[in-house]
């Protein structure tokens, strides 16, 4: 039997439903903030996140999809999207004004990683992105528009995790002092350890391995090395934060495992998800359209896990229900022809009702009715169709009523059917 590839699986049924959820609840929220949808190619070539994303990185190192395509380039299945839309950005030459630029996307990301709960080789993302404001009120805003997705899918106890990276200039006398304390214990870290603070010490902090975590008890702290300016940036945010109610925890020791962030990095974490408790991360990353070839323009932006979202949601509210039509059933040759000329009506005035066409015996109809938790049949046979009515049956309370055939859009509200 043929199967879906490792790591890559179908969406249907209640998942799905809770996709379309988290999905509905984020682009009212996106429209209502003036946020303008983007949709870019999910193969690019490799150059757009290997050194953006970080050559050091895991995503980079060990879980890109990169392949050869038949003209012998190098392409990548995109492992985010972040670096995407700012090449799609400069290629468009839609940067450079004094306009800002606010843009979502949802679609599938993928990343060859180790197989865990929570962890997919192709999962979705959301993500929020604003290009053209350096100001920690432009993140205040971005993360008022988080919080409100969140809040509107009935999620209100959730913590941000924040921190401050600082900026390209202020880190190398973190990473100096970071190195002395890395070689004072040496031996006691891992391989991969070894190969990290040469690359990029900042990839030492992520490290999985218990005995790496434990060497790194007491590191210096990358906040405590911020420049003046990153320092009054972050201490603005926080007061943002909390005058808007955003709950927040600093943590000093977060860094996010994507190479890009300059100043605020952040995560939210949820104990319904396990180990795999990040639901979604983000942060300001300045540097990033200039490294892409375009005009200096400082962005901000965050991507939820979709796949996490939506179990969170299931967790939290419950399976999310389907709401079946009604469904019409025509009995014989000539209301079978009248059943779609009317259900062919009343779709044009937005009802929405379920043609059946199967042909068969009303017991049968009736059982898969049941099976399919559709609550109302509409029964269309001779006596019906001489009369210019439908017999509405509910199924739940056995109760019938006639109902003329231009009245069922307005009688068959879709809370009724
Ligand atoms: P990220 O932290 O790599 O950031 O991914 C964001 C979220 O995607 C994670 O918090 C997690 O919920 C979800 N995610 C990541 N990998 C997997 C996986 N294998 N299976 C299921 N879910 C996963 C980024 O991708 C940045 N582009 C976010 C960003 C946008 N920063 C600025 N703008």
């Amino acid at each position: 039997m043929a199967q879906s590839v490792k790591g890559m699986r179908d969406l249907y049924g209640s998942e799905l439903r809770a996709f379309r959820l988290v999905e509905d609840t984020a682009r009212a929220a996106f429209a209502r903030h003036g946020y303008e949808e983007i949709r870019t190619p999910i193969l690019e070539y490799t150059e757009v996140f290997k050194r953006t994303v970080g050559e050091s990185s895991d995503i980079v190192n060990k879980e890109m999809y990169v392949f050869k395509d038949r003209g012998d380039r190098e392409v990548v299945m995109r492992p985010e999207n972040t670096a995407a839309v700012v090449r799609a950005l400069i290629e468009h030459k839609l940067l450079g004004s004094s306009d800002p630029r606010l843009l979502f996307y949802i679609g599938p990301m993928f990343r060859y990683e180790r197989m865990q709960a929570g962890r997919y080789r192709q999962f979705w993302q959301i993500g929020a992105e604003s290009f053209g404001v350096s100001t920690p009120e432009s993140e205040a805003e971005s993360l008022l528009l988080l919080f409100e997705i969140l809040k509107g899918l009935g999620l209100t106890q959730l913590k941000l995790s924040l921190n401050s990276v600082g900026t390209p200039e202020s880190r190398p006398a973190f990473y100096a002092a970071f190195r002395a304390f890395f070689d004072a214990r040496e031996p006691e870290y891992c391989e991969d350890c070894h190969r990290r603070i040469g690359e990029n010490p900042l990839r030492v902090l992520d490290c999985k391995n218990d005995r790496c975590q434990k060497a790194l008890e007491g590191h210096p702290l990358i906040t405590d090395f911020l420049d003046e300016a990153s320092k009054h940036h972050h201490a603005r945010l926080k007061e943002l934060l909390a005058a808007l109610g955003i709950p927040f925890e600093e943590n000093p020791r977060l860094v996010r495992g994507l190479d890009y962030y300059t100043r605020t990095a952040f995560e939210v974490l949820s104990s319904d998800l396990g180990a795999q408790s990040a639901l979604l991360g983000g942060g300001r990353y300045d540097g990033l359209v200039k490294q892409l070839g375009g005009p200096d323009t400082p962005a901000f932006g965050w991507a939820i896990g979709l796949d996490r979202l939506a179990s969170v949601v299931q967790q939290v509210k419950g399976e999310v229900g389907a709401t079946p039509p009604a469904l019409l059933v025509p009995l014989g040759e000539a209301a079978a022809l009248e059943a779609a000329k009317l259900a062919q009506a009343w779709w044009d005035r937005g009802l929405p009702v379920q043609l059946d066409t199967r042909g068969l015996a009303l017991k049968k109809v009736f059982a898969s009715a049941d099976r399919l938790g559709i609550k109302t049949v509409l029964l269309l046979g001779d006596g019906e169709l001489a009369e210019g009515v439908v017999t509405a049956k509910h199924l739940a309370t056995g109760e019938q009523t006639k109902v003329p055939f231009a009245e069922v859009p307005t009688r068959l509200s879709p809370a009724k059917a």
